[in-house]
């Protein structure tokens, strides 16, 4: 608006022009009117001696006001601050710490967000930490097995919380007990981690039923049961062909005593820890197998209430989380206390229900305009800040809005950790160049 910009140059001239009449120096004014730059601000919401109130529904005078900036202390102090148990993520750029209460990841949807090394992983590992160092639980699914490396410093010793994490091998460490995980949970991975179809389905869970009346219920005798069983021979092959499928991966074991139970593991971890699923180096098949037969047991004894809630951890998810899943663990699983902390380099691999539903939201650096436009088309946030700010980010900075920042967009440097974060991508040329620096 020209009258306005007038005003604002008046304004801010007028001291100069003062000045002039003792020292002339046109240029100088010139020089300014046209260095002249033009700040668009959004009103965030009001701060007054009782705190921020994020309803403003008034405009300050605009000859009597004047602009200044707000410094990350007050700010964080009037917006930030008393939110009870926190974990320090790092610091704003003016050096003011910030922390997120855990209470707004509490009952919370979380996305991690951001392109390939810009530092996500590194946040994650600073907040499952966090979370485990204030007494909550933790099952992380581990794309990569670089959450291993919560269990030691940098300098090689073991780190505060390395007794609080569990590492869970599929077909070492983690291995299911065909009778804990119980019909309802094998008949899941049946059909929805092997595809089988309903129809064998209910052949299988007949065959169940019989070995379970009859106290004969055991991986082994399942195979011999539907092998010997007299039905059509194509439902036959369907079940033999996914049950040598199952015992192939190692992971379900007949045994009372030595499988993975959760109840177990929760008891073991009194004061908190996390559960960390290796999913590098087993199968894509196997991987579903171990995805839904822990999600679905998780299920099982959140709503019959038999272990504390949950925060799930997923990297990737979208490469052994099914898609029917989603909408369960946003929704459904929410209210029975499993709370997801989704981290993904492809904005686009997340369906629109979870940004719709999503608390917070951490988002590192993207240069593709394409992602950018998705996330802040998606996400609760005004569009021109995302735009604005994600393209500016560098590697480890991120910009928080959401619950964990009473809904102020804020960016921050994550900080380092005390931890080995181990996140470096593997290089060809890099090991070449280190070679050639020891010959
Ligand atoms: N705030 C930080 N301070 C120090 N190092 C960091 C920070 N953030 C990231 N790094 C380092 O940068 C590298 C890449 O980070 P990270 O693994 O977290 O990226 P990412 O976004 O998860 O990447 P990808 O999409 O490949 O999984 C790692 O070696 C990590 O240790
Ligand atoms: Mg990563």
């Amino acid at each position: 608006m020209p009258g306005i910009e007038e005003d604002l140059l008046r304004d801010l001239l007028l001291e100069e022009v003062i000045d002039l009449r003792s020292n002339p120096g046109y240029e100088s004014i010139t020089q300014r009117v046209k260095d002249v730059k033009l700040l668009r601000s959004k009103v965030r919401g009001t701060l007054t001696s009782d705190g921020l109130d994020l309803s403003t529904d008034w405009i300050p005078s605009r000859t009597l006001s004047v602009v200044e900036k707000v410094e990350g202390d007050e700010l964080g102090s009037t917006a930030l601050e008393d939110r009870g148990p926190s974990i320090g993520i790092g610091e704003t750029s003016g050096g003011y710490s910030v922390k997120i209460p855990v209470s707004s990841l509490d009952g919370s949807l979380t996305l991690i967000l951001g392109k390939k090394g810009s530092g996500k992983s590194h946040l994650a590992k600073l907040m499952v930490n966090g979370l485990a160092d204030n007494g909550a639980y933790v099952l992380a699914f581990d794309i990569n097995n670089e959450y291993i490396g919560l269990v030691r410093n940098k300098d090689g010793s073991p780190s505060r919380l390395a007794r609080k994490i569990v590492l869970l091998e599929p077909g070492t460490t983690l291995k299911f007990d065909l009778r804990y995980m119980g019909k309802g949970v094998i008949s899941s991975v049946f059909r929805n981690a092997l595809g089988l179809p309903s129809v064998s389905l209910r052949e299988l869970i007949r065959i169940w039923n019989y070995l379970e009346g009859y106290g004969h219920l055991s991986f082994s005798s399942l195979g011999d049961y539907i092998t010997r069983w007299r039905t059509n021979e194509m439902i036959r092959e369907a079940l033999l062909s996914r049950y040598y499928t199952l015992a192939s991966t190692g992971m379900i074991m007949d045994s009372d005593d030595g499988g993975f139970s959760f109840e177990d593991t929760v008891a073991e971890l009194k004061e908190g820890g996390i559960m960390v699923v290796l999913l590098a180096g087993i199968s894509p098949v196997a991987r579903r197998i171990v995805v839904e037969a822990m999600l679905s047991k998780l299920l099982e004894l959140l709503h019959s209430r038999s272990i504390p809630p949950m925060f799930i951890l997923a990297e990737e998810a979208h490469m052994y989380i099914r898609e029917t899943y989603w909408e369960d663990l946003v929704t459904r699983m929410r209210h029975y206390g499993a709370f997801t902390i989704f981290v993904t380099n492809q904005p686009d691999a997340l369906e629109d229900l979870i940004y719709r539903q999503a608390d917070n939201f951490f988002l590192f650096s993207y240069t593709n305009k394409k992602d950018i436009d998705l996330i802040s088309r998606l996400s609760a946030t005004d569009a021109e800040t995302l735009e604005g700010v994600i393209p500016t980010l560098r590697r480890g900075s991120c910009l928080v809005i959401g619950k964990a920042t009473n809904w102020l967009p804020v960016v921050v440097n994550v900080k380092d950790t005390e931890f080995e974060s181990l996140g470096r991508t593997r290089l060809f040329f890099q090991g070449i160049r280190l070679k050639s620096n020891n010959q």
